[in-house]
């Protein structure tokens, strides 16, 4: 295939590893980019400089001393940081108020001023560096402005006249809704409040960020195809759904990857014994190790079912909890939870692993390379989220030769195919979201582990996929000139 045209390609992102991480944004930042550096694209990251983010432990060098940003009626000033040169920059916005006095990422009181600022200065910090983007990618609510400046603010700006602006949706669930203030904040309130005829009227009084992404985007990305489709729906849109209906020809989906280098059972120093798809013997050694660590007594010949999602209604505590008991009763199978999340769950966990100590151990903590080991040791991953727009663990999880048992949603749909005999899968799907429906696959998963050649066949069929970022940094890279294309000409194709 001929090498694609590369942009120079400004991707803003508020997480990043191994700087700030809270959820998958974080991982996606730290691979796709890289994957677009691969087809030569000039891709350079932004992101705050939070307070916990050590200057001296990351080897950053300040790079502008102050430059000035509009906000509100005036002027506030920020700083510019770099992390060690490398073919793919990675730039921070210092400003003590907004992020270096902070030791978190989210949850502040003042996070749509924090993020609005650290948005403008991405877009100075460009012109101040003399580096001009053909494309900003913006994720999540908290860039979602960017698009409506370029078309207000900015539309007259030289330096910004030819940048199209891809807005990338991670989860609707957050929005970044706040009062009229924002608009002041953002020095956009003159041209006027945005309502919508088919919004509830909740959405119709307040500034959703994310809808403003969405209205001015030139294209939108979200991570996977089955849920570009679910959120145009009441069911699954949030009440932005009526929005992304009349925007849905510039919408699309394209899976995540996950990054293979990092996620390689032969290579993963982390586990007690390597393994690939053509071997899996170094997997018993894995499982037993597991066991020990967690304290869980040692089988060979039960299934070990790991979960390492937050301990949430969203991931889907709330199906698992009505059957777990029952699960941990009837079923001759071991079952080990990784996460942290709502205290009542910890608590729940807590009280059934007193009770069962034989089958259930809770580990109240997340540790990444302990996520490895668990899965590489268990047999089963359970995902029974009630919306996943793209999940990245099923698919390292797979890689790492655990089946997975998934609510047929999002991510989780495209990327597990149902174990339907005569057809070899490479999971376990439910739907419709509820306990009863859960606990079916999960004893249609434990009976077929019964049968170990099948089991093994489709333990490498799940190994053999290709999750890497190739082929979804290809597909981004076609949505940039598509955007560009919309942008200077007004058509899709140049
Ligand atoms: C969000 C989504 C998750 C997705 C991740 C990376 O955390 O909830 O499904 O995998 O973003 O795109």
């Amino acid at each position: 295939m001929p090498t694609p045209a590369p942009f120079t390609v400004l991707y803003l992102s508020t997480e990043l590893v191994p700087y700030a991480r809270t959820g998958g944004l974080a991982q996606v930042a730290a691979a796709l980019p890289r994957g677009l550096r691969e087809l030569g694209d000039d891709v350079r990251l932004i992101l705050p400089r939070y307070g916990l983010i050590d200057p001296a432990r990351h080897g950053l060098r300040r790079l502008l001393d102050s430059f000035p940003v509009p906000f509100e009626q005036n002027h506030e000033h920020a700083g510019l940081w770099q992390a060690p040169e490398t073919d793919l920059p990675i730039y921070f916005i210092e400003h003590e108020r907004f992020f270096g006095s902070r030791q978190g990422i989210y949850s502040f009181p003042d996070d749509g001023e924090r993020f609005i600022f650290y948005s403008r200065a991405a877009l100075e910090a460009c012109r101040h560096l003399g580096w001009q983007p053909q494309i900003i990618h913006c994720n999540e609510w908290q860039t979602a402005l960017i698009p409506n400046w370029l078309r207000t603010t900015y539309a007259e700006d030289p330096f910004f006249t030819e940048t199209a602006v891809i807005y990338n949706i991670h989860n609707l669930s957050y929005q970044g809704i706040f009062g009229h203030r924002v608009l002041e904040i953002a020095g956009i309130h003159s041209h006027g409040f945005i309502a919508h005829p088919d919004l509830s009227a909740g959405l119709n009084e307040v500034v959703s960020m994310m809808g403003r992404g969405i209205i001015f985007a030139d294209m939108i990305v979200t991570v996977s195809p089955t849920y570009a489709r679910e959120i145009l729906t009441p069911e699954h849109g949030e009440g932005l759904d009526p929005l992304l209906r009349d925007r849905q020809h510039r919408l699309i989906g394209i899976l995540n990857g996950i990054d293979t280098a990092l996620y390689n059972p032969a290579t993963d120093t982390a586990l007690a014994a390597a393994f690939d798809a053509a071997d899996l013997r170094g997997r018993s050694q894995c499982k037993r190790s597991l066991q020990q660590e967690s304290g869980l007594p040692p089988a060979s010949d039960i299934p070990l079912i790991g979960l390492t999602s937050r301990l949430n209604d969203h991931k889907g505590y709330d199906i698992l909890s009505a059957v777990l008991e029952p699960l941990l009763q009837h079923l001759d199978a071991q079952w080990l939870i990784m996460g942290t999340g709502e205290p009542r769950y910890h608590n729940y966990l807590r009280d059934l692993e007193a009770r069962y100590p034989a089958r259930l151990r809770a580990l109240l903590t997340y540790d990444e390379a302990l996520m490895r080991r668990l899965f590489a040791g268990s047999d089963i991953l359970l995902m029974p989220s009630r919306h996943e727009p793209c999940g990245l663990d099923q698919m390292i999880a797979m890689r790492y030769g655990a089946i997975p048992v998934v609510h047929a949603t999002g991510g989780l749909a495209d990327t597990v195919s149902d174990h339907h005999p005569p057809a070899l899968g490479t999971g376990f799907r439910f739907d419709p979201y509820d306990g009863m429906a859960l606990f079916a696959a999960v004893v249609r998963a434990v009976e077929i582990y019964r049968h170990s050649d099948l089991w093994a066949q489709m333990q490498q069929a799940g190994m053999r996929r290709d999750f890497s970022w190739a082929q979804p940094a290809r597909a981004y890279h076609a949505i940039y000139r598509q955007a560009r294309s919309l942008k200077l000409t007004g058509r899709p194709h140049a």
